[in-house]
């Protein structure tokens, strides 16, 4: 596998993402809400360096079904524990494609009222957008290559690795020899 972003490029990209979140807040409390499950280390490392008060809320959604490299339908589970009302919310997924995913949580995010909304990704897959709504912030802009690691999955797959890679055919675990498709 081609490696994208390497652990400490991952590391120096979340700290000067971290520095830059907390001085734009200045000590104003913060609710960061992770899209699950490829938001999953992203959240857990980027919270851990934010000097703000904070609270946490994940939501479930997907737009990949299992061996798809191209987006489904969005399916975004229930969003009524969260409680955004009149709270300063970022929103944190772990990659921008075609946009549709941020454009439709953001929507659903707004109908519980938060007094700001913004939004960061891990990576911006360059040249797939198909909405006008880009993420506040980002730390890496990435080719249009199906990248796996780092919380990003191929069908539950390599989402523990701690770089990003790009996923070849080849690789794909259906593809090897001697896997049952
Ligand atoms: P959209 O197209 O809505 O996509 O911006 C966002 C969601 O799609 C998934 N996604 C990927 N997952 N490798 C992955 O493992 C990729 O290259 C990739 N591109 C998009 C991801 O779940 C993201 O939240």
């Amino acid at each position: 596998m081609k490696v994208i972003l390497s652990e400490s490029e991952i590391s120096a990209g979340i700290a000067q993402l971290a520095r830059r979140i907390s001085d734009d807040y200045r000590g104003r409390p913060l609710t960061v809400v992770g899209v699950l499950t490829g938001s999953l280390i992203f959240l857990s490392d980027l919270i851990r360096r934010l000097d703000l008060p904070l609270k946490v809320g994940l939501i479930q959604a997907s737009s990949y079904r299992g061996r798809a490299t191209s987006p489904g339908k969005l399916a975004v589970a229930d969003l009524s524990g969260l409680d955004l009302a009149g709270r300063d919310v970022l929103l944190l997924d772990d990659i921008y494609d075609t946009g549709q995913t941020l454009k439709e949580i953001t929507a659903l995010l707004h109908s519980q009222k938060p007094a700001c909304l913004r939004s960061a990704v891990l990576l911006w897959k360059e040249g797939r957008q198909r909405v006008e709504l880009t993420p506040d912030y980002h730390c890496f802009r990435i080719p249009d290559v199906f990248v796996v690691g780092y919380g990003l999955d191929y069908n539950d797959e390599y989402r523990h690795l701690p770089h990003v890679a790009a996923l070849e055919d080849n690789e794909r675990p259906d593809c090897r020899a001697g896997f049952a498709v």
